[in-house]
């Protein structure tokens, strides 16, 4: 039945439909704009593209609505005012989408392509090149005699914009091909981000209190389309050659997974991942292969590709309007995708860190279905503005955490709460244990003070009591502390050591042998030193040097837990952040228990009066020492004691501020470096002689 134009039907309706598109045409063209030309997108593609087809179904059904603004009569980007504009030697396509993203999508193109080539039923199935649809922005690189003289953006297909400025800032691709001489070779392929990259560059921007950016795709778009090269140099960019552009001169094999081959052969990075495949079964095989690898990719893909294999059966079908019919993009569902924001809860991670988590209206995503993104931090979730009742942009990437990336703001309701508080919603205190929260300077998280008191915290910190250096709880490692704590037989440090040999033996993989050894283990771990015991602690900002200073300049515990922050900031190396530190966790009823009930576990260590040893003799006091080769009578260990005893410190590198390098058997580059910066060098009896304060 054919579809009534717009002037047929009843007057209202018509208005209606005109008011509709108008309206489709304005965010289109809103949204084109902030992705384009500002690069700052404020709506997912997947939503985009939901717009942009009930657009394109309106016009279809009414074309007296189509208008010449209309986004559906452009294609691709725009050229930016700055850069040169490029006329491609032969046009820029695109692919035709399936947006099935089910068999069916294969299936459907198959047919169509026999059906086009007019194969009858029997003949063999066609042979397709499959490959990724990698997700990133569409690049012709122009070689002339080998060298590349030219890098262009797609533009609107016809015209791009010269980016070979950026284009050369990316190592991966050649600036001359090897063997290759033919006058003109155009090369054309999609330069993307790494995951691995992109996360980086947004652990960077949170350190720095700075902008994230929403996802590699459009990172990498905005960083080949910025003018100024200099934003490029932090933002590591990869390609992948997918096809050609104008050729003369060369010899273009018959087939497109040959063409593949030849581009890699001349230095070219083509994506592995490729095969042949026949027939639609192939092609059904291959998405459905691609998806469950699609996470494990160190990159973003939205779809697989499928191209007829043979150049000539290409030529054959030719094209519709901008598309080649021999070419079909297979979609995956999107990683991105609008909900609503419910509520912000707050989690404890293993070391205390506290992150704001989003509560979503679940949300089909990445392949699966999300109900908790993470907002990484207050900073952050401050600076994306999230509101609770907001619409917010969702990303699920590979195994990365799925994130909160933006907020849609013109969907901000008008009930929306407030700007995002983590301490006052909080109301200042750990929501696992109750502990005070924290937010040291200069640091982008809060944190629980509970320490070893706090549930969340709880293997951490078992696992640090334990450690070598510390408690040196031998056969206490990962696995066992996993049993432990998940058995709930393990929830206070004291509690190790109650631990009887008959739950231990019961414990899964735990003969009588393992458990009797670690019952004997635990029992040796009671006589420590006063440093090993306060390193044990994980109290926080104090390592083994911090601790080792504070038992000799107090000398006793009961003088560390009582010590106040100035008395804490005389000890050598001791700052205001660490002895604030030190001063809060003690304040807390919960860890000086902690602290009790293992002096009454039997944990002992031998005491001294501070003063006395502050008093004692101290020659290496302030004295930076580097120790390399093999002493004739000293270990590197009993060196280094012997030196921190005398005040001193050892250093791994040399520097100009090193007192002293101390040099055995087969010393290396630090005696090189000794030599090259005038740094002294002593040999064993050097050094012995040092300790006894004669130099
Ligand atoms: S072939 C004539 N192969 O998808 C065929 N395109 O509309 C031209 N894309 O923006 C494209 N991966 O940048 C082709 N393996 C692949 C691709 C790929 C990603 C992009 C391309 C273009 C869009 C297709």
């Amino acid at each position: 039945m054919p579809v009534p134009s717009p002037d047929a039907l009843p007057d209202a309706i018509a208005e209606g439909l005109a008011e509709r598109a108008a309206e489709l045409r304005a965010t289109l063209n809103h949204h084109a704009h902030l992705y384009y030309v500002l690069d700052a997108p404020t709506l997912p593609d997947a939503e985009y593209d939901r717009l942009f087809q009930a657009l394109q179904a309106l016009e279809a059904a009414h074309p007296g609505l189509r208008t010449p603004d209309s986004p559906t009569q452009r294609v691709g980007g725009r050229v930016l005012d700055g850069f040169t504009p490029v006329r491609h030697a032969l046009p820029m396509l695109s692919i035709r989408t399936e947006t099935d993203t089910t068999a069916a999508g294969a299936q459907a193109f198959d047919a169509r392509v026999r059906r086009e080539l007019a194969l009858p039923d029997d003949a063999p199935p066609v042979q397709y090149a499959v490959e990724l649809k990698f997700d990133g922005l569409a690049i012709n690189l122009r070689y002339e005699q080998g060298v590349l003289v030219q890098a262009a953006t797609r533009g609107d297909g016809e015209t791009g914009e010269d980016v070979t400025q950026n284009i050369r800032t990316i190592g991966q691709i050649p600036l001359r091909l090897t063997g290759c001489e033919a006058p003109v070779l155009e090369v054309r392929g999609e330069v993307y981000m790494r995951r691995d990259d992109f996360e980086r560059l947004n652990e960077r921007q949170r350190e720095k209190g700075g902008k994230t950016f929403i996802n590699p795709r459009n990172t990498a778009a905005g960083a080949i389309r910025q003018l100024d090269p200099a934003g490029l140099a932090d933002k590591r960019l990869s390609f992948f050659a997918y096809g050609l552009g104008e050729v003369q001169g060369w010899n273009v094999p018959a087939t497109h997974s040959g063409v593949l081959d030849a581009l890699a052969a001349l230095g070219l990075p083509v994506c592995a991942e490729r095969a042949v495949v026949a027939g639609a079964d192939g092609l059904v095989a291959f998405h459905q292969r691609v998806a469950a690898l699609r996470d494990a990719l160190p990159f973003d893909i939205d779809g697989v590709v499928y191209k007829v294999n043979d150049r000539v059966l290409q030529e054959r079908l030719g094209f519709v309007t901008r598309e080649p019919r021999w070419a079909v993009a297979h979609k995956y569902p999107a990683q991105e995708q609008m909900t609503r924001l419910l509520d912000i809860d707050i989690q404890v991670g293993r070391t205390g860190k506290l992150t704001p988590v989003a509560k979503l209206e679940p949300v089909f995503v990445g392949g699966t279905t999300v109900s908790n993104a993470t907002l990484h931090n207050e900073d952050e979730a401050r600076r994306k503005d999230v509101r609770i009742g907001d619409t917010v942009i969702v990303r699920r990437a590979g195994d990365v955490i799925p994130e909160v990336v933006g907020v849609v703001l013109e969907k901000r309701p008008a009930d929306a709460g407030e700007p995002f508080d983590l301490y006052q919603r909080l109301q200042g205190a750990c929501p696992v244990c109750g502990s005070a929260i924290l937010r040291e300077e200069g640091e982008a998280d809060w944190r629980c003070s509970g320490g070893l008191y706090c549930p969340a915290q709880r293997k951490q910190a078992l696992l640090h009591f334990a450690g070598r250096r510390m408690m040196d709880i031998e056969g206490l490692g990962d696995k066992l502390v996993d049993q432990l704590v998940d058995a709930g037989i393990i929830r206070t440090l004291p509690e190790l050591y109650r631990l009887g040999l008959t739950r231990l033996a019961a414990l899964d993989r735990m003969g009588e042998k393992s458990a009797t050894n670690l019952v004997a283990a635990l029992e040796k771990s009671k006589r420590t030193t006063l440093a090993r015991f306060l390193f044990s602690l994980g109290i926080r900002h104090v390592g083994e040097a911090t601790a080792k200073d504070l038992a000799r300049h107090f000398g006793r515990l009961d003088a560390v837990m009582d010590a106040t922050v100035e008395q804490l900031l005389e000890v050598r190396d001791v700052g205001p952040i660490v002895a604030q530190s030190i001063r809060t966790f003690f304040e807390q009823p919960h860890n000086r228990e902690v602290v009790e009930q293992l002096r009454a576990a039997g944990v002992t260590w031998e005491e001294h009066d501070g003063a006395v040893a502050d008093a004692s003799p101290r020659p290496l006091a302030g004295k930076t020492l580097v120790l390399t080769g093999t002493l004739p009578t000293l270990s590197r260990e009993e060196a280094k004691a012997l030196i921190e005893a005398a005040g001193g410190k050892v250093s791994g590198s040399v520097s100009k501020k090193t007192h002293w390098v101390v040099a055995g058997e087969e010393a290396g580059s630090k005696l090189d470096k000794a030599r090259e910066l005038g740094v002294a060098v002593l040999d064993e009896a050097g050094l012995q002689a040092l300790l006894a304060g004669g130099v």
